[in-house]
């Protein structure tokens, strides 16, 4: 009887959980564990920072006005634009659900990172999904984004670089994403946790294409200090104090010595993101080496792989199918 009421119910009830996440903590213990998606972590004593320095506790109830600053110099926009959170998981949450309501229409792309798609369930929108097709690079079709759009889309969601692919979307593309969202009022938002993996020429945050975009990151990726939970959204004044207004809902204030670590590790980012980058450009060259494995991979993408969905070496050498087999992606 309660099994048949439960069944009957479902369709109504909120989803508030993540398969993947529940998977990637619980199934994660391997040789190669290919469920972290962070490169190795950087030790703190490698950090040159003075530990007498750092506090328990501290001004920051609606920010750390330090970390504030140096989040908004690395990205050339304005502190007002710039709001803490957990981890870029957080700030994707924040972000979605400061944009939308129930019932609105949320499009995103095929395939993505699971996660995603389950704060979107549990925001309990109208999902529609656009594809990234294998023959076309993963890429993006703009011509087949546009058909999804309807007056209801509230708010567009990507990737760059994409999860799981690692393809980048250029700006050009992103210009024209903007367009279709500016014509229905809608929002893009823009998960760039991997975008500093493009170590050449890497491209700006796509914060500076148009009031329209919002940007979430982290330095828990890339950077080897996921520990920290350092993560930001980028949204215009008023729709950043909306977020910043709704996370006093999931927690009161930050933890103060995490802010204290981010700003000295944005104080040495570079130094972090040049021993990232050793790990990571081995990654690629071993993918390259391996490419018999990856017959599916883009010729192109294969520039960029290593960074999403859990490619990171960090127990030496590995091998493994790359693609749709991937748990965190749906
Ligand atoms: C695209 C993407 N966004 C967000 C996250 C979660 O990031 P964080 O650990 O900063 O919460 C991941 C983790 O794998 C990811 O791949």
């Amino acid at each position: 009887m309660v099994l048949l009421l439960r069944a009957t119910l479902l369709p109504f009830m909120t989803h508030k959980h993540s398969d993947y996440m529940h998977w990637s903590k619980t199934q994660s213990r391997a040789p190669f564990n290919l469920a972290t998606s962070g490169v190795a972590p950087f030790a703190l004593r490698e950090l040159p920072i003075d530990l007498k320095k750092l506090e328990i506790n501290g001004d920051d109830s609606y920010g750390y006005a330090p970390l504030q600053k140096a989040i908004a110099a690395r990205h050339g926009v304005d502190p007002d634009c710039v709001v803490e959170a957990a981890g870029t998981s957080m700030a994707n949450h924040l972000a979605m659900a400061a944009i939308v309501e129930s019932s609105d229409e949320v499009l995103i792309e095929r395939p993505a990172y699971g996660p995603i798609l389950d704060v979107a369930h549990y925001l309990q929108v109208h999902v529609k999904r656009f594809e990234r097709a294998e023959e076309n690079g993963w890429a993006i079709d703009p011509a087949d984004l546009r058909r999804c759009v309807t007056s209801k889309t509230r708010l567009i969601v990507i990737t760059n670089l994409h999860n799981p692919t690692s393809v980048l979307t250029p700006e050009t593309i992103l210009r024209e994403i903007g367009d279709f969202a500016r014509s229905v009022g809608a929002h893009v938002l823009v998960d760039e946790v991997y975008l500093d993996t493009v170590y050449e020429g890497t491209p700006r945050t796509s914060f500076h294409l148009g009031p329209e975009f919002v940007v979430t990151s982290s330095l828990t990726k890339i950077y080897g200090v996921s520990g920290l939970r350092c993560g930001w959204i980028l949204a215009q004044p008023e729709l950043a104090w909306k977020m910043r207004r709704l996370n006093d809902l999931y927690s009161a204030t930050p933890v103060y010595p995490g802010q204290l670590l981010s700003v000295a590790a944005f104080k040495h980012l570079d130094v972090l993101r040049e021993k990232a980058r050793r790990i990571v450009e081995a990654d690629r060259e071993l993918l390259r080496w391996k490419r018999g494995c990856f017959p599916r991979a883009p010729a192109d993408g294969i520039r960029h792989l290593s960074s999403p969905g859990s490619l990171f070496r960090n127990a030496g050498t590995f091998s493994h199918r790359h693609g749709r087999e991937h748990r965190n992606v749906r």
